[in-house]
């Protein structure tokens, strides 16, 4: 589903941006207010539960009994939701109709989305959570407050139990996230700071990872002034892919409140302290380095479509008689090679039908003799290995 916009002009307006009466506002990198001096006029960024954090997988306790979340009214809604470029970042507000029901302490309804992004440079990546030390391009934030004991999120926002927010990771591949498409280009109609413009469609659960099951769970903070300690924080493991261009276009399109290209707005990693990070999957570690599960599933799943393809194109022969003898594909698998008796020699021969970036695979065949006036011999497992 996609995020359908009004782009008509009259619907576009400015609105009061939050800049203090004192004219002192508060900055990443610049100015008297950056981000090492939040706390001289926010007393709770200085605290010992902010966030983010820096994410390190060898010290997460695994924690299976942790729910699985409920996200209900997260598909396609139609209506009117404000979006908006508040000098930090895009946000889009939320209908109430969006509810977390189970997988948290009590129910939460979401308020509003906004997200978090890099740019500065062409190395800068934005994410706020780090992962084992590893920047993501940029981070996504659905900011929810706890329904069950309070009233709006106003009255819960400083509450230690007030606030959940769901973060995902983006990351950037080759192919254009048409999820994201609508959204993307509605950055334009919101360039300045203080604008606003309201979009009548809106499918959260579309611009999510499909995987919702891999996750990290800490008690924290809001990234941002007043960084009151009221967030119970889930991070998910599996990113968001977005094309280079979409990022770069996130990255470069909205402007702060000094009229300047809005980048790099993130908060960096603060100490985790006494706190333990749970996560409701067993991290798999590679030997010093950063190996995803997900992205080692993603490649398996390339190679088993590219073993599919080669099922195509498979002919069998002996070294005498390369002529291919016949075999059977019912649909592609099992494919079955029928070789000559008299040919002792025989093999198999696997011609790839385009070129493929694999320098190794691995075949798995049942061997079956049948040999006439014998008893088939019980499948012998065979390995071939071949590297080219
Ligand atoms: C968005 O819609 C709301 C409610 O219909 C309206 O009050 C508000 O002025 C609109 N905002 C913009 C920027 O069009
Ligand atoms: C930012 O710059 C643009 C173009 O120069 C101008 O139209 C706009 O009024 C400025 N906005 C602010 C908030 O200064």
């Amino acid at each position: 589903m996609e995020l359908s916009v009004f782009v008509s002009a009259f619907l576009l307006c400015v609105v009061n941006a939050g800049i203090p009466h004192d004219g002192i506002h508060w900055t990443y990198a610049e100015g008297a207010l950056d981000q090492m001096h939040w706390p001289t006029k926010y007393p709770a960024c200085g605290g010992k539960k902010q966030s983010p954090i820096d994410i390190q997988r060898r010290r997460v306790r695994h924690n299976p009994d942790m729910l699985q979340l409920e996200l209900n009214g997260y598909d396609a809604q139609k209506g009117t939701f404000l979006m908006s470029n508040n000098g930090h970042s895009v946000q889009i507000d939320l209908p109430p109709t969006m509810v977390i029901t189970k997988g948290l302490p009590g129910k939460y309804t979401a308020v509003q989305m906004h997200l978090h992004w890099g740019g500065w440079d062409l190395e800068a990546s934005g994410a706020e959570h780090t992962v084992d030390g590893i920047r993501y391009m940029a981070e996504l934030h659905v900011v929810h407050y706890n329904s069950d004991k309070y009233n709006s999120f106003t009255e819960a926002r400083d509450k230690p139990d007030g606030l959940a927010v769901l973060a995902f990771f983006y990351d950037d591949g080759h192919f254009e996230n048409t999820y994201y498409s609508d959204f993307i280009s509605t950055l334009d109609k919101i360039k300045y700071a203080g604008q606003s413009m309201n979009i009548s469609n809106i499918d959260v659960r579309s611009m999510l990872p499909e995987n919702l099951n891999h996750f990290f769970r800490y008690q924290g903070s809001l990234t941002t002034p007043p960084c009151y300690e009221s967030i119970l924080w889930t991070v998910f493991d599996t990113p968001i892919t977005l094309s280079h261009n979409q990022i770069r276009k996130l990255e470069s399109t909205l402007m702060d409140m000094d009229n300047k290209t809005l980048w790099n707005d993130y908060r960096i990693a603060q100490p985790l302290n006494d706190r333990v990070v749970e996560s409701s999957f067993l991290p798999r570690l590679g030997k010093g380095t950063f190996c995803r599960q997900d992205e080692i599933e993603s490649r398996l799943h390339k190679i088993e479509g590219l073993i599919t393809s080669l099922g195509k194109h498979m002919h069998s022969g002996g070294f005498r008689n390369p002529r291919p003898a016949t075999y059977e594909s019912r649909g592609l698998f099992p494919l079955v090679l029928n070789f000559q008796e008299q040919n002792a020699g025989s093999y198999a021969l696997a011609r790839l039908s385009h070129p493929m970036d694999l320098s190794a695979f691995t075949v798995c065949m049942h061997v079956l003799p049948q040999l006439k006036g014998l008893t088939p011999l019980s499948p012998m497992p065979v390995t071939a290995m071949t590297t080219s």
